[in-house]
């Protein structure tokens, strides 16, 4: 992995420098994976900058488009009610980093199911992440679930996913069944998406 030196201790004072700062980094195509962690961790929440992307629903948590990255990567906000949580999925080989800018989230790591042997899906690990807090995963290091353990405060997130995909697969955790979904937007760029009519096979 490449190291992009005039990065290692860029402090950014908001979200637009964040995602300036994001924009360099993601121009190369090797990206050393703690320096992102590094950067996203030193972005201090500020819910005046995020605010406008996050557009919470009552049943489900939402997924909030807030940059395209240059077709590079996707940055966007999720919202978490009291008890939503994701399926367990994979992230279609792209780096997927999460930074918490509000409240907690679990994050609960699976061992990819072995192909012919069906029965329950191996934990690997769970982690309660507090404020600021920035995890990675990938698919070489497994599957995983997110949830607002919370039933009384919402939780947000900023979520990157490079390269930027537009489907994955969930898995049953007690078969190790797995099904192939597609992901949306409810919001692009503070902007409510157009609502699909057809019944959703999205991941939460
Ligand atoms: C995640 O993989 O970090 C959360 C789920 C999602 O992007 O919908």
């Amino acid at each position: 992995m490449e190291s992009t030196d005039s990065n290692k201790h860029v402090k950014p004072e908001t979200l637009d420098d964040l995602i300036k700062v994001l924009h360099n980094i993601f121009e190369s195509d090797n990206i050393n994976v703690e320096e992102v962690q590094t950067i996203m961790e030193a972005y201090d929440s500020n819910p005046k900058e995020w605010k406008k992307f996050a557009k919470p629903d009552q049943f489900r948590y939402t997924r909030n488009l807030v940059d395209e990255g240059n077709g590079k990567f996707n940055i966007m906000v999720l919202c978490w009610g009291e008890g939503h949580g994701s399926s367990i999925h994979d992230h279609t080989n792209s780096h997927c980093f999460m930074k918490m800018l509000q409240g907690k989230l679990k994050e609960t790591r699976f061992d990819w199911p072995k192909e012919k042997t069906k029965g329950e899906m191996v934990q690997k690990s769970e982690k309660v992440l507090d404020e600021n807090k920035c995890v990675y995963i990938n698919d070489s290091i497994g599957l995983h679930r997110v949830e607002n353990p919370s039933h009384t405060e919402c939780s947000v997130s900023l979520h990157i996913y490079s390269p930027p995909f537009e489907s994955c697969q969930t898995f049953d955790q007690r078969t190790g069944h797995k099904n192939s979904v597609k992901m949306t937007f409810w919001s692009k760029y503070g902007e409510r998406t157009a609502f699909e009519t057809k019944v959703s096979q999205e991941n939460n």
